[in-house]
């Protein structure tokens, strides 16, 4: 199996980043681009129409799609407008819907006030206070049931130990922590007295969470002495003090969340319990009302630069686009279990974990640890166990899973599953075919849903009792998202399966702000190209006959290793200060499980080793780099050489590299190296 079958696609002749800029793909600009060609999906010409039974129970079918449509075309504000009148509840309703004036950024509903976690919990009390809003089970097999009355009372509690803690509006406080319920009532807590959280995700490491607790100029950060993962406890603790003690800013606080019941050091007069938090804390707090745009989160995201960069989301905004893609992809009904597997410390567990599922009344399911505890059956049983009905997930666990065969899914009932979902990464059609057979009984339509942590809320999906789908697209852009695939120029590619760059037109509701403390890379990024009429997702993609999108990769050097951003240079960062290297470049390979994986050439500061082979150093350098950034930021290839090549100019031949690191053929015009011999060590023969 490959994860991407290569079908040239000829992509556009075209040099499309300032060289100034962040976003810089110097081999784009530096080497002949018609003869670039993407990999993209073989062509696929499958077709599965919703179910009868799907369709006629489903929020939204043909028809009520094409309305919607037609609504968002004829008035594109007054259609988000009239979605955010019936789906937010407004302290004070808004007047203006969107303001321009400071074009890119936009405001919405900027004249309205409310609160996030008003919109998530209180409102549901009268109607569904019994009702269970989360149901957990950790890796151990521990569960518990929290109903919207008790998770609004913890909530409530934790807001206002945070308050007694001296946090308030404005104040950014950091989150490290495992996938227990407790994260998202720190979440709730944070958006309930005004605080913006930032998430950081618990993989990675002390060092990139100093990064983001110093960017984001934290008050605060509430971890846990740990939490459970793949049989191991993850020292989220020991992590926050390492970071805390390299870190140029001090936090006033840090809250402690006892998971694990492993023994961790406290420091006095900083460090405190969670428990002793919340201990005499009243189980009601006002709510801060805040305006439309208030920021809402930041959540750092890696781009093509070192620095990851903090995304900064909008109250209101943001919030109409997590509940109108439930309601409209997910089709949330009030008797779904809705399980989206995605960690709290990304952007679908944000918009599908956090607030979303909580914003429409469902119940949703959290599990805290791996797939594969005790066994590769872990997440079919969670399903069967507490009878899920909606599953979203990434390609890459369904990959991995799939792996193992039919036998282990067949071992659980999944008879209540009715519909499925993706993210994160194109899926090959091999593992929508399984995903649609296997885990759906081809009974389950599968939404395959692109959107980015900068757009908040899914942009381009099927409706699920309304669209037809294909494996490996994620079909047609929703209602009120001017989605294109345009070239170089900003014009549109009419011509169908040509690639191109998307971009979205118009702005909507979720899409990110600003970069926190970097306005210039907000606009550069974002809105540097087209005369920045147009927001630059930074993938291509192209077009079918049908007028269905198909998502072919990034565009910049970023990579998508099981589904996760990390950016080249990052990574390449963190390499060079490892005191023996004194230069790397890192691409991408196809891996049939991770869809990428990390590549990674190296020039060492002494001779290079013999023959390009020194595993103790190979694997120095592997933990080095985990150390620096994470577990999924690990190299799987290291290769030494003399030095990189480069163009005359000095640029990293990165697609040369590209083409070594997949084994390919190298039609690049290397007689301009100074060094040939080069050639045979980045390809490993000598
Ligand atoms: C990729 C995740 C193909 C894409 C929500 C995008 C996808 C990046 C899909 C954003 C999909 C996401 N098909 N590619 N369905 N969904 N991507 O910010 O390259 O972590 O730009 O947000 O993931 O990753 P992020």
């Amino acid at each position: 199996m490959r994860f991407q079958a290569p079908a040239s696609v000829a992509f556009p002749v075209v040099a499309l980043h300032n060289r100034a800029t962040d976003t810089v793909d110097s081999a784009f600009i530096e080497e002949p681009m018609n003869e670039l060609t993407l990999d993209s999906m073989l062509q696929e010409h499958r077709l599965f129409e919703p179910a009868q039974d799907f369709i006629h129970r489903a929020r939204i079918n043909a028809q009520r799609l094409t309305a919607l449509q037609d609504k968002a075309n004829t008035d594109h504000e007054g259609f988000w407008a009239e979605q955010a009148r019936n789906e937010l509840s407004w302290h004070t309703p808004f007047t203006r819907i969107l303001d321009s004036s400071q074009a890119p950024h936009y405001r919405w509903f900027d004249d309205g006030v409310l609160n996030v976690s008003h919109n998530c919990l209180d409102r549901h009390l009268a109607s569904r206070g019994d009702k269970t809003a989360i149901i957990f089970e950790g890796e151990q097999g521990d569960t518990r049931h929290i109903s919207y009355r008790e998770l609004h009372q913890q909530v409530c509690r934790f807001a206002n130990a945070l308050k007694a803690q001296g946090i308030g509006q404005g104040d950014r406080v950091i989150l490290y922590m495992p996938m227990v319920p407790e994260a998202v009532i720190a979440m709730q807590a944070c958006v309930r007295i005004g605080a913006i959280h930032s998430v950081v995700f618990g993989g990675f490491s002390a060092e990139a969470l100093k990064d983001r607790i110093e960017d984001a100029g934290a008050r605060m950060v509430i971890t846990a002495d740990g939490g459970h993962r793949g049989g191991k406890v993850i020292e989220l603790k020991a992590a926050t003090d390492l970071a805390l003690s390299r870190s140029t800013l001090k936090v006033d606080k840090v809250i402690v969340l006892q998971r694990t019941g492993k023994a961790v050091g406290m420091q006095p007069g900083r460090d405190l319990w969670w428990h002793d938090a919340i201990r005499d804390q009243p189980d009601r707090c006002e709510p801060a009302w805040v305006g439309a745009e208030h920021p809402l989160f930041l959540l750092y995201t890696s781009g093509s630069t070192g620095k990851p960069k903090g995304i900064q989301h909008a109250s209101a905004g943001y919030l109409l686009g997590a509940i109108i893609t439930m309601r409209w992809v997910f089709d949330i009904r009030d008797d779904d279990i809705f399980w989206c597997t995605a960690d709290v410390g990304w952007i679908t567990g944000h918009s599908y974990v956090a607030y979303g599922p909580l914003a429409c009344g469902a119940t949703m399911l959290m599990y805290e640890g791996a797939p594969t505890v005790p066994d590769a059956g872990r997440f079919w049983a969670v399903c069967a166990r507490h009878r899920a009905t909606i599953f979203y997930t990434a390609p890459t666990a369904i990959r991995a899973l799939m792996k193992f065969g039919d036998e282990i899914p067949a071992r659980h009932d999944l008879s209540s599953l009715r519909l499925l979902g993706t993210v994160g990464e194109p899926i090959n059609p091999e593992a929508w075919m399984w995903y649609h057979r296997v885990i759906g009984h081809e009974r389950c339509p599968i939404v395959d849903t692109w959107w980015q942590t900068e757009t908040g809320a899914i942009m381009i999906a099927p409706l699920p009792g309304a669209v037809a789908t294909k494996p490996g697209s994620c079909t047609l852009p929703l209602p009120g998202i001017v989605a294109d695939v345009v070239d170089q120029n900003g014009d549109t590619i009419t011509e169908p399966d040509q690639g191109g760059f998307l971009v979205i037109k118009k702005p909507w509701p979720s899409m990110l702000r600003t970069v926190w403390g970097d306005e210039e890379r907000y606009r550069k990024t974002y809105w540097g190209e087209f005369g920045g009429r147009y927001y630059l997702a930074g993938d291509s993609a192209r077009r079918d006959a049908d007028g269905y999108v198909w998502i072919m990769g990034r565009i910049d050097d970023v990579l998508n290793v099981s589904g996760h951003r990390l950016g080249t240079m990052e990574v390449e960062s963190a390499l060079v200060a490892h005191p023996r290297v004194a230069e790397a470049a890192v691409v991408g390979r196809p891996d049939e499980i991770t869809g990428e994986a990390i590549f990674a050439y190296v020039v060492l500061k002494g001779p290079r080793p013999a023959g390009g082979i020194d595993k103790a150093l190979t694997e120095e350098l592997r933990r080095w780099v985990t150390s620096e950034i994470g577990a999924i930021a690990r190299p799987s290839d290291i290769r030494y050489a003399d030095n990189l090549p480069k163009t005359r100019s000095g640029k990293i031949m990165r697609r040369l590299l590209r083409a070594i690191a997949r084994g390919e053929a190298i039609t690049q015009d290397t007689s301009t190296l100074e060094n040939e011999a080069i050639l045979d060590q980045l390809q490993g023969k000598a």
